[in-house]
């Protein structure tokens, strides 16, 4: 890919502490400015030290399903504590890991019955590659080694699923550093002819690599089925993952899916099964399933896949924490429930009155263009011009207005721009999926007065 200088930014002064200090140091003064300072949380709901109520509109970061102080699985995780707090998966074996194995692929269904677990998303992407590398050289197929993944996307933050997340800016910084990848464009079905039309555009993108490097090279094509904060919730046309999925398999290509945000909210664990016609080959789940309460990932295979490799090889790979019992215990919890309360109904039910509203405030609002997604993970495309879709371009970053003015009206947003908003800009509303009809609505009327506030100060 072309090869861009990477950004230079000057930081304004702030005030710093001389010794420890928040995480938010690090970032930059414009992102890290106006973060409130969180001493505690219950259901959808945190409150700052000044004794301020927000919404988590975004669970954190897509992340706390069950929202905040869930009983049943701070329970489980004392006991687990109690039981047994640590073993490791090179030399023990331990119960917690078989029970959070057997729930998880029970709800994935065929094609998942096997289950590895790691601490994070960036964890889980990384360990789905390295587990068709192995895969590919221990049926000798060693010249497997390219992945090729969409532009935008996100998929982490090592250094491989880095490579993978498309987003000219990291590239940028890490290019040189990079280990092979190659990206074809998302298809983005805002500012396109048609979902179809954007889907076409991207299988011809991706036959156009297949063809320039040769498809024996590839070793896996890494999508997320639906976009979450790199392209803001983009649902492709179905007809993408099927093409997808006919061309892999045509080509010894493996399917891999990052469902590290759709896991549960739309309405399935996996969003793969929107369409069982195109399920991948290997799933990647983390967020979600541990809700916040433990460090978790998961990726999910098929019997024949993982038992190919443990046959031949065997997959070559732990991490000290990998299936830790205590992030075992607090998954298989949180999947009890998940299931027990009908979450995934819920996010179905409650997602279309988030959804209702969204095309509500999208109607009144001079800056609200497009809402999409898919049950409770929703996002709404911000303008400067709903005419002619004219983003906001790269000087200003009309979120994290957003965000600022959501924090006076009670909402906590998540907003992190990626490729300096060249494919557009939106805000993600992705609550707990605990959360009831009256509170989606008070969100909603919260929302519009916030997004109000935002469009005053962003339009003059
Ligand atoms: C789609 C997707 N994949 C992977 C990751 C990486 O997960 P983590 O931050 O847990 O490493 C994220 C994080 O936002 C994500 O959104």
């Amino acid at each position: 890919m072309e090869t861009q200088r990477p950004p230079t930014t000057s930081v304004p002064a702030r005030p710093r502490p001389a010794r420890g200090g928040h995480q938010d140091l690090f970032f930059s003064a414009s992102s890290a400015a106006g973060l409130p300072d969180l001493v505690r949380g219950e259901g959808i709901h945190v409150w700052d030290r000044a004794g301020r109520r927000y919404v988590d509109v975004a669970a954190g970061a897509f992340l706390a399903t069950l929202g905040h102080g869930n009983a049943r699985v701070l329970a489980a995780l004392a006991e687990q504590g109690r039981t047994l707090s640590f073993a490791c998966t090179r030399n023990a074996r331990h119960d917690a890991n078989l029970a959070l194995a057997e729930k998880l692929s029970g709800l994935a269904g065929p094609g998942f019955e096997r289950v590895h677990l790691c601490s994070s998303g960036s964890e889980a992407v990384e360990t789905a590659i390295q587990l068709c590398r192995q895969r590919a050289v221990a049926l000798g197929e060693p010249e497997r080694s390219i992945v090729i993944s969409l532009e935008p996307s996100y998929h982490g933050s090592t250094f491989a699923t880095m490579a993978y997340t498309g987003d000219a800016r990291t590239h940028a910084v890490y290019g040189p550093m990079l280990p092979p990848f190659e990206l074809i464009p998302a298809p983005l079905t805002y500012r396109s002819p048609s979902p179809a039309a954007a889907s076409d555009a991207s299988i011809a993108a991706l036959r156009d690599v297949l063809e320039r490097v040769g498809a024996a090279r590839v070793l896996a094509v890494l999508i997320e089925p639906i976009g979450g904060q790199a392209s803001g919730a983009n649902v492709p046309a179905p007809a993408f993952a099927r093409e997808l999925r006919r061309i892999c398999s045509a080509s010894g290509i493996l399917l891999v899916f990052d469902e590290v945000v759709t896991a549960f909210r739309t309405g399935r664990l996996l969003a793969a099964h929107r369409d069982p016609a195109a399920l991948p080959d290997v799933a990647v789940l983390a967020k979600g399933i541990g809700a916040g309460y433990a460090p978790l990932g998961a990726v999910l295979a098929s019997a024949r896949l993982v038992d190919d490799l443990a046959d031949r090889s065997g997959f070559d790979l732990a991490h000290s924490s990998n299936a830790a019992p205590l992030s075992c215990a607090v998954g298989a919890a949180v999947l009890d429930e998940v299931v027990g309360r009908d979450l995934m109904g819920n996010a179905v039910r409650t997602g279309a009155i988030l959804r209702a509203g969204l095309e509500r405030i999208a109607a009144r609002s001079p800056i609200v263009s497009d809402v999409r997604g898919d049950g409770m993970l929703l996002a709404t495309e911000l303008v400067r011009d709903k005419e002619s879709a004219l983003p906001f371009g790269p000087e200003v970053d009309p979120a994290l207005v957003v965000r600022r003015h959501a924090a006076d009206h009670g909402l906590l947003l998540y907003a992190r721009r990626m490729n300096s908003g060249r494919f557009g800009d939106w805000i993600l509303v992705t609550p707990p999926l605990v959360i009831d009809e009256g509170e989606a609505e008070e969100l909603i009327d919260r929302l519009e007065e916030a997004i109000a506030d935002a469009a005053r100060e962003l339009l003059g």
